[in-house]
């Protein structure tokens, strides 16, 4: 070709193009998705839970250079039926019982699309106006579920993690006014201090150093005997590093701990948090929404009182990733940690709603339209259903702690406070006794260790590590609208399988299982 002749150029932005497509190929792909869809979720209980995946073999598979020409969407659907779905977890399987993993719902699904359609961006009440109103609306039905404060505000984060930053922010705010957001940590006079049980989530911990508080000022507060946190313990703590002359400013209770599920005292803890000024944040990522269970409300008294509670609709209320969630008790306390002025950002509008903007609640500027997957999962299946099918994870763990001890060869290692049980294989040497010695502890952890690897790898159960009372434990929560009794007594039966596989002589590996 020479220098003269016009070079073909990609069509990008005309009708029909990879980035444009015709109204008929927007519905040839839709419906190629679609299909692959529902039969996913038809077979979703009979797929092996967990990929026999290597890392070498998935690039393998995978790689090639950056395409410089578009490919059809048919042979990439292909790359993610056969490759993709191939390769991972299936946390939709009702006996992935590991870590605090939601089922997904297919209208949140099909939300999500519409909301990736739509392409709304929510930082603002202008920028979106009936996606934000109704942020508003699922954030007040989320209140409601909670028994919470008509009045108080909230706002829908990527996860957990983010809402409890986000809080801990509000938090320091009402404490120490702008002269931290303008001067730093070192215009405090002494060291900021927060309290939480020993039991809690990392992610307080990972806040306070992204804050520059730092994590040895987060306090490890003692627990009970049903690993709640011992709030005559949190208030000694507390008076005396006031006596030290450090700074306390914050509570983090936990309802619904990611080991055993153990609900702090929530009343107790906040009646000392008002006596000492102290800002309560009640972390109830996993537990917030068992509330809307009949047999596990009580707990939550206690809850209304918090200045914020995090949660995570992708836990309890079964959404997909991403969703969380953060509720303020009073909005007001908490404008100025996150507001900056900018030109871009200047509110136009007088009617207070319509000046609305999610970036004075938290970090976040452009934010995706999260709400909708809430929204029509809430609406779509009504609080009863949710309340019943929480309910019914709830006598799932039960019914499993009772066949735990109703045999010989287990034992449970932490109470059943919500839908989280911990326990273990005992081989026939350590069964009946209570003088088992430090070297047949360790032998124990091992040798359940093995079992739990040997679980997942089988996949036809999926349970995680935890370790409760420094015992290694096989974990399981269960968290899924499509778990019942009988996977329950499959799971037991599972274990079973894979005890009697790893104790005998040769069979089993030492290796670590993965996230
Ligand atoms: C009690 C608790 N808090 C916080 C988190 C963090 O949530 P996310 O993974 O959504 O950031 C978890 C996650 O399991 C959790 O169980």
């Amino acid at each position: 070709m020479s220098a003269s002749q016009p070079q073909e150029t990609v069509q990008v932005g005309t009708a029909d193009s990879a980035l444009n497509p015709s109204p008929d190929r927007v519905r040839e792909m839709g419906a190629a998705a679609l299909e692959w869809a529902a039969a996913y979720l038809d077979s979703i209980r009979n797929l092996p839970i967990a990929p026999a995946a290597r890392s070498a073999e998935l690039r393998d598979r995978l790689a090639e250079p950056l395409p410089a020409e578009g490919r059809d969407f048919d042979r990439l659907l292909a790359t993610f039926r056969d490759i993709v779905v191939e390769g991972t977890r299936h946390h939709g399987h009702p006996r992935f019982f590991g870590y605090v993993s939601a089922p997904g719902t297919a209208v949140a699904a099909v939300a999500d699309f519409l909301a990736s359609v739509l392409n709304a961006n929510l930082p603002a009440w202008r920028s979106a106006p009936a996606p934000v109103e109704l942020e508003r609306l699922t954030i007040d039905w989320i209140k409601e579920a909670l028994g919470y404060d008509a009045t108080a505000g909230g706002l829908f984060t990527s996860g957990g993690s983010m809402a409890n930053l986000t809080a801990l922010v509000a938090a320091r705010h009402r404490h120490c006014g702008e002269a931290v957001s303008l001067h730093g940590m070192r215009s405090r006079p002494a060291p900021l201090r927060i309290y939480t049980s020993s039991e809690a989530h990392h992610s307080t911990h990972k806040a306070a150093a992204l804050l520059g508080i730092g994590r040895e000022n987060v306090v490890s507060v003692a627990t009970d005997d049903r690993l709640r946190m011992d709030v005559d313990e949190l208030a000694h703590a507390v008076e005396q590093d006031r006596a030290a002359g450090l700074d306390p400013f914050c509570v983090v209770a936990t309802a619904g701990s990611v080991v055993t599920g153990a609900v702090d005292p929530l009343g107790e803890i906040a009646a000392i948090a008002r006596n000492h000024g102290l800002w309560m944040h009640v972390d109830a990522c996993y537990g917030g929404f068992a509330r809307l269970a009949p047999s596990a409300r009580a707990l939550f008294d206690g809850l209304a009182a918090a200045d914020s509670i995090a949660l995570d609709p992708h836990k309890w209320l079964y959404l997909p990733a991403d969703c969380g969630c953060l509720l303020y008790r009073d909005p007001a306390a908490v404008l100025g940690a996150f507001t900056l002025d900018a030109d871009y950002t200047r509110i136009l509008q007088d009617e207070p709603a319509e000046a609305y903007a999610f970036w004075d609640y938290g970090p976040e500027l452009t934010r995706r339209f999260r709400a909708l997957k809430v929204w029509m999962t809430m609406a779509h299946a009504g609080s009863q259903a949710i309340g019943a099918a929480i309910e019914s994870n709830l006598d799932c763990a039960r019914y499993f702690a009772q066949l735990v001890d109703a045999g010989e060869d287990f034992e449970l290692l932490a109470p059943v406070e919500l839908s989280i049980f911990c326990f273990r294989y005992l081989p026939p040497f350590a069964r009946g006794r209570r003088d088992i010695t430090a070297d047949e502890e360790r032998e124990l952890d091992q040798l359940n260790e093995r079992i739990m690897v040997a679980v997942q790898r089988a996949g036809s159960s999926y349970l995680s590590n935890a370790t409760v009372n420094g015992r290694f434990a096989l974990r399981g929560c269960v968290l899924n609208y499509r778990t019942t009794r009988q996977d329950m007594d499959r799971l037991l039966q599972d274990v079973r399988a894979a005890a009697a596989a790893t104790t005998e002589p040769g069979v089993g590996s030492g290796s670590k299982g993965d996230r």
